[in-house]
């Protein structure tokens, strides 16, 4: 494969010629860019010597006059190491000064970022909050390991081992390219049930959970079809977005779509009940008390679920109490091949959170914990059992 090295100016980034020697012992053809700051601790040259091409440095020198254009396009992974708080300050900010931070933004692959700094600029919350932000847009964060650091403070901070750096690039190449020639179809976001022209009953998803699964199962290659209830996001790149509003049109359109697709994760919050007959005209406010009758809304995992055929199915379920037990029942009765439960109710997970914290319940009675982590490792790690299980299947029944 062909990996882009970017060197930031840390003292690490002698460790990063062991990384590009790593790299090129695995066969990959390596370009190292520098920074500036990165010229300071170590040459173009020792990069250019091991990996036998030129090292970019300059955006401005005249035969690289649109270079970070058409290296971005040459290019399967983005690899950072060291990346310095400042660098990580600009990837996450998307600022362009030089020729690593302006490719960066013409790279549309996956990118692995291994952090290496003074112990207080790792913990400080600015350093945080932009890996945050680069987590979120579905980036491989290799932690630093713990140690003495060269500050002469011991803690987190240390550049990981170009082993452990070069394991996280293989993951990422593998998943590249992992859901190439299937189709994906999630389910995201609310439902909003009508109670008159201008009420309605709807719940807390933002949609962030289904909106990482789409975007995470597009990044490996799959064509996805999502169908979203009303959120404030953007589109996923590379994404066919169908936008409903109720529980009928989403099981409507989910069932129009189905037979394109081989996996179908369903990862909305849809409404368990609606007003079947909605009133023309608002509500008016005469009487002390209002009561509606409620009807249950379709059910259409469980509609899945009947119709499955050789698909791979994906539930969901929030609960607030009894996550396995509830989650069980569920994947049993609607007939999934695995669901995901989660625990709703707190501020930090699931709903509306940019973080989630779940258990993969599994048909084969196994049960696999995801420990907090952003939404879109989350959704990476559904996928990566989801391809376990469809290994798994076609051993046993050919599916
Ligand atoms: O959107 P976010 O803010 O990121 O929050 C993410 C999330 C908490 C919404 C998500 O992680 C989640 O748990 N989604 C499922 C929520 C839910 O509706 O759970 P449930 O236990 O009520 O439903 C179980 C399953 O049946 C779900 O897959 C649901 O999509 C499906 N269902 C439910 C009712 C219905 N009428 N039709 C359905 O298909």
């Amino acid at each position: 494969m062909r990996i882009l090295l970017g060197v930031g100016g840390g003292i690490a980034a002698y460790k990063s010629a062991e990384l590009a020697r790593l790299l090129m012992e695995q066969e990959h053809t390596v370009q190292a860019v520098m920074t500036a700051a990165a010229q300071k601790f170590i040459t173009p040259l020792t990069f250019a010597a091991l990996t036998g091409r030129k090292t970019l440095t300059d955006l401005f020198a005249i035969e690289a006059a649109i270079e970070h254009i058409s290296v971005a396009q040459e290019h399967d992974l983005l690899v950072v190491a060291p990346a310095t708080a400042d660098l990580i300050g600009q990837l996450a900010n998307g600022l362009a000064g030089d020729f690593l931070t302006t490719l960066y933004l013409a790279f549309t692959g996956p990118v692995v970022l291994a952090p290496a700094m003074n112990v207080n600029m790792w913990q400080h919350p600015a350093t945080q909050a932009n890996l945050e932000t680069l987590r979120r847009r579905g980036h491989r964060v290799v932690d630093p390991g713990s140690g003495y650091l060269a500050c002469g403070m011991t803690g987190p901070g240390r550049l990981a081992d170009p082993e452990t750096i070069a394991a996280a690039i293989a993951q990422e190449l593998r998943r590249r390219t992992d859901l190439e020639g299937e189709t994906v179809l999630v389910t995201a976001g609310p439902t909003e049930e009508p109670l008159d022209p201008v009420r309605f009953i709807s719940n807390r998803s933002s949609g962030k959970m289904g909106y990482a699964l789409a975007e995470a199962a597009a990044a490996r290659g799959a064509r996805v079809i999502l169908v979203s209830g009303p959120v404030h996001l953007a589109a996923p790149r590379n994404v066919e977005l169908i936008q409903v509003r109720t529980a009928l049109e989403m099981r409507n359109r989910v069932m129009e779509r189905l037979p394109d697709a081989g996996i179908v994760v369903k990862a909305a919050a849809v409404a368990d009940f609606h007003l079947s007959k909605v009133p023309d005209q608002k509500v008016k406010k005469t009487a002390a008390r209002v009561s509606m009758e409620l009807d249950p809304t379709p059910d259409i995992l469980a509609e899945i679920g009947r119709k499955k055929g050789d698909r791979l199915l994906v539930g969901f379920a929030a609960e607030t109490q009894n996550l396995i037990q509830e989650g069980r029942r569920k994947l049993e009765s609607k007939n999934c091949d695995m669901l995901v439960a989660n625990l709703v109710g707190g501020s930090e997970v699931g709903f509306e959170s940019d973080q989630n914290e779940v258990v993969l319940l599994l048909r084969t009675g196994e049960s696999i914990p995801l420990a907090r982590a952003p939404k879109r490792e989350i959704a990476d790690r559904i996928f990566d059992e989801v391809l376990k299980l469809r290994l798994a299947l076609h051993a046993e029944h050919g599916r």
